[in-house]
């Protein structure tokens, strides 16, 4: 990738990028598009490809090269982090990340305004004790696909949440590095959301990196208090409700089965109350 990096204005730079661009168009990794304007740009020197790319939603190749590098250190952290906690589920996940994390990156970043409001004061929470893990989180959160995670009918989720949360999957289908029948990324929720009761097919591992927050696992039961870095894993089905506290809820999470099935709210008749509680 090294002649996808010459500054734009050196000498040869434009045909090196497009050469280095048409090595890449063969082996399937860029689209004809993409190639076109490198193709266009080769020509001048001078030409940077980047604002044309970015018109049509595409990232440099030099970019995307670093941006690679951040991600996978990411991957790396976010591995070094999982093999500290201990409890069921982990193992599992981790099996898989590593099974997985060696297949091909493709970056499409998509920003989201739940993580522009509240992503910066989680890492700073999560950097007193885990700086290393904040920063890998923060260096390749632009290069992330933000997404609100969107199949409940808003009627039984909640607007509040509807606009209040977002995920981005690292490895997973459709995700940053590809994987079949599992998903793991980061998933942010705004300060004092209600997460309210729900469950999926999919066994899940939830491993926060910020709290104190609320659980409870089936209406009617006890809201449990949890501190930061204690993970929580629910089996198949398994009913649970997220209250967050004043730190933006910051996690990885981790799917290792079922994931194309969508998660299903369960009512419950004390919401109104959860939604206003303050914690800590
Ligand atoms: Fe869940």
């Amino acid at each position: 990738m090294s002649n996808l990096s010459l500054p734009v204005g050196a000498k040869g730079s434009g045909r090196a990028r497009y050469a280095a661009a048409m090595d890449l168009y063969q082996v399937g990794q860029i689209s004809p598009q993409v190639l076109e304007i490198y193709r266009i740009a080769s020509a001048l020197d001078g030409q940077d490809p980047e604002p044309m790319l970015a018109e049509i939603g595409e990232v440099s190749l030099a970019e995307q090269a670093s941006g690679e590098e951040i991600f996978r250190r990411l991957i790396e952290e976010s591995d070094r982090y999982l093999a500290t906690l201990t409890g069921p589920g982990v193992a599992e996940v981790r099996a898989r990340l590593n099974l997985w994390r060696g297949g091909p990156v493709t970056l499409r970043p998509c920003g989201n305004a739940v993580i522009a409001a509240h992503l910066g004061d989680a890492l700073a929470a999560l950097a007193v004790t885990h700086l290393a893990l904040a920063q890998a989180i923060a260096a390749a959160a632009p290069y992330l696909t933000w997404h609100p995670y969107d199949s409940y009918p808003i009627a039984e989720i909640g607007a509040a949440f509807a606009d209040g949360q977002a995920y981005a999957s690292l490895i997973g289908e459709d995700a940053t590095i590809p994987a079949k029948d599992y998903d793991l990324g980061i998933f942010l929720i705004a300060p004092h959301l209600l997460y309210r009761d729900h469950h999926h097919a999919a066994p899940e591992l939830y491993a926060p990196l910020t709290g104190p927050h609320g659980w409870r696992f089936g209406p009617g039961t006890p809201l449990i208090v949890k501190p930061a870095h204690m993970p929580v894993w629910n089996d198949p089905h398994r009913p649970h409700m997220t209250k967050v506290g004043a730190v933006p809820f910051l996690a990885l999470f981790g799917w290792t089965a079922d994931v194309r099935q969508a998660a299903v709210v369960i009512p419950a008749g004390d919401w109104a109350e959860l939604e206003a509680l303050r914690l800590g």
